[in-house]
């Protein structure tokens, strides 16, 4: 199995208690984007990248927690194109998530206008390109949901905010990077680390004054270690949950995920490295930034600070102490009414094992033996249309089959207000991403070694986070127990291009109006 394996678990949940799309008391923003190629010398040398509105990374999207939003995206790319907002819930509105289980691919010289509400969210989102190989080429950006004045929450407002898209970066295009994938061949190592798309950017604060850091991983398969030389980070908030806010030198971010932290400029004034470099790799890339004073009497200086020698078992332990924080404004209420998920017995368990295999003299990716091919029409779309044909519900275990991988459309049906465990078992010597579209769960457990029932023991079942994110799965032999309440899964392994596997758990009805290809 190639070194760069991003499983991507495609999660797209219609609330129960929330009301429809677009709700009308609150405001409405519009965009229009552009999204086109360009050139750009990213790593010094000239290359394709994908541009939205002229603009790589693409331009920030700054929201109120309830604003709708109105994009009319139009590619002008020679593909089709999609985007998807990560980590926005789509309550009752999985037509807008962009991805293939829900959107047709936007064609060449074509619009489309999406429609959604970042409904009683806040926090540091991203969005980015779900199909071919785009993200390795841009298009992606921060989604930054802003809480409502009348909202508190549980900070004090910082003096400044400062969003950082930090990812490995490949010179190659991206139409040759998926070529030879399709050839068998796995994802190369990266060339380098950039912060905003450069691999230089400096960040300007005023000495005594506190500063939001908004840092999202947009990169295509390395998780980043990140710190600021002589400072401390302020946790705050994980995926769109107030956590309990510890201290930290440096933060793992992985693949897909966002962090927002506070930083103090407590220190003498002068200018101090922003640092973010590749975690679990042999060779080490490392991008830096500056972290300037106003007042600042020195350029950077000193060794670049370097991360924890120590590498999964540290991460996981890290992220042990990512704890939501469940008197301030983040314990929402789950469709069963309830965010005391660890009182509600499971509906389901899924036990989902990945595993990298030839399958007619091709590398696939499946899950409990089934590789996943998109059929023609999106999945939530042939259900809603009684489309035949399109998926049979039969044709994947609940859990690891101990069969040959075949390729199949899979779905695992599942019904509404259901809460689902879901194990990821991780098999592979690779890093899994499992990154839950649409909806998310909370992370129960993590750790080493097979699943088994027994495990439950170890679950937090009081404060774990809610995450749409899971970035742990790490190396040989470890699991992830998640549990969610899901109407609509679709959990895609994809090697970018590669090989595609997925797997879908079907609502059980559709309560908004989705758009026919
Ligand atoms: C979007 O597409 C529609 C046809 O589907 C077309 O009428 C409209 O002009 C397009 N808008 C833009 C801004 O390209
Ligand atoms: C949790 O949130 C509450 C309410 O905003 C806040 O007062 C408290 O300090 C937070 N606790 C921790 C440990 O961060």
């Amino acid at each position: 199995m190639g070194k760069s394996v991003i499983l991507h678990l495609v999660f797209v949940v219609l609330a129960v208690f929330s009301v429809c799309l677009v709700n009308a008391e609150d405001p409405y923003l519009f965009f229009t984007w552009t999204v086109t190629y360009g050139t750009r010398s990213i790593l010094g040398v000239p290359q394709q990248v994908i541009l939205i509105n002229d603009q790589f990374p693409g331009p920030g999207l700054d929201v109120v927690t309830n604003n709708n939003i109105i994009l009319n995206l139009i590619n002008k790319l020679d593909q089709p194109f999609l985007l998807t907002w990560n980590g926005v819930k789509q309550r009752k509105n999985s037509w807008q998530d962009g991805v293939l289980g829900t959107n047709c691919p936007i064609p060449p010289n074509s619009n489309y206008t999406y429609k959604f509400q970042a409904k009683d969210q806040i926090g540091s989102y991203n969005y980015f390109p779900s199909t071919l190989m785009h993200r390795a080429a841009g298009g992606f950006g921060a989604l930054n949901i802003i809480h409502r004045s009348v909202i508190p929450i549980p900070y004090a407002n910082p003096d400044g905010d400062f969003t950082l898209l930090v990812g490995d970066w490949f010179k190659t295009n991206h139409k040759i990077m998926q070529q030879s994938l399709d050839a068998g061949n796995p994802l190369p190592f990266p060339d380098g680390v950039l912060i905003n798309g450069q691999t230089q950017s400096t960040f300007t604060g005023d000495q005594g004054k506190t500063y939001m850091f908004r840092i999202s991983n947009v990169g295509l398969s390395t998780s980043l270690n990140f710190r600021i030389q002589g400072h401390k980070m302020k946790l705050v908030e994980v995926g769109g949950s107030h956590v309990i806010q510890n201290l930290y030198d440096y933060l793992d971010i992985h693949v897909g995920q966002s962090v927002t932290i506070l930083v103090t400029l407590d220190q003498p004034p002068k200018d101090y490295y922003i640092v973010a470099s590749t975690r679990f790799t042999e060779t080490v890339l490392t991008a830096t930034g500056v972290l300037h004073y106003s007042n600042s009497n020195a350029l950077v200086s000193g060794p670049i600070p370097a991360a924890p020698v120590n590498q999964f078992d540290w991460s996981m332990e890290q992220a042990r102490t990512y704890r939501w924080n469940l008197t301030s404004n983040a314990a929402r209420h789950n469709p069963q009414g309830s965010f005391h998920y660890g009182q509600i017995t499971p509906t389901k368990t899924f036990v989902l094992a990945n595993s990298a295999s030839s399958i007619n003299g091709k590398l696939r990716y499946a899950v409990n033996g089934v590789s996943y091919i998109n059929p023609d029409t999106p999945l939530n779309l042939a259900d809603h249309f009684n489309i035949p044909g399109d998926f049979s519900t039969n044709s994947i275990s609940a859990v690891p089959s101990g069969r040959a991988a075949t390729v199949a459309t899979s779905v695992m049906p599942t019904s509404l207000h259901d809460l689902i465990e879901v194990v990821f078992q991780n098999n592979e010597n690779t890093i899994q991403a499992w990154h839950l579209d649409g909806y998310d769960f909370w992370v129960a457990g993590f750790g080493s070694g097979q699943w088994s029932p027994d495990s439950r023991k170890s679950y937090n079942l009081v404060d774990a986070l809610t995450r749409h994110y899971s970035g742990l799965s790490k190396f040989l032999d470890r699991s992830f127990r998640l549990l969610g309440q899901p109407r609509y899964v679709e959990c895609e392994v994809y090697i970018v291009g590669q090989a595609i596997s997925r797997t879908t758990i079907l609502p059980e009805s559709l309560e908004s109006s989705p758009q026919p290809c």
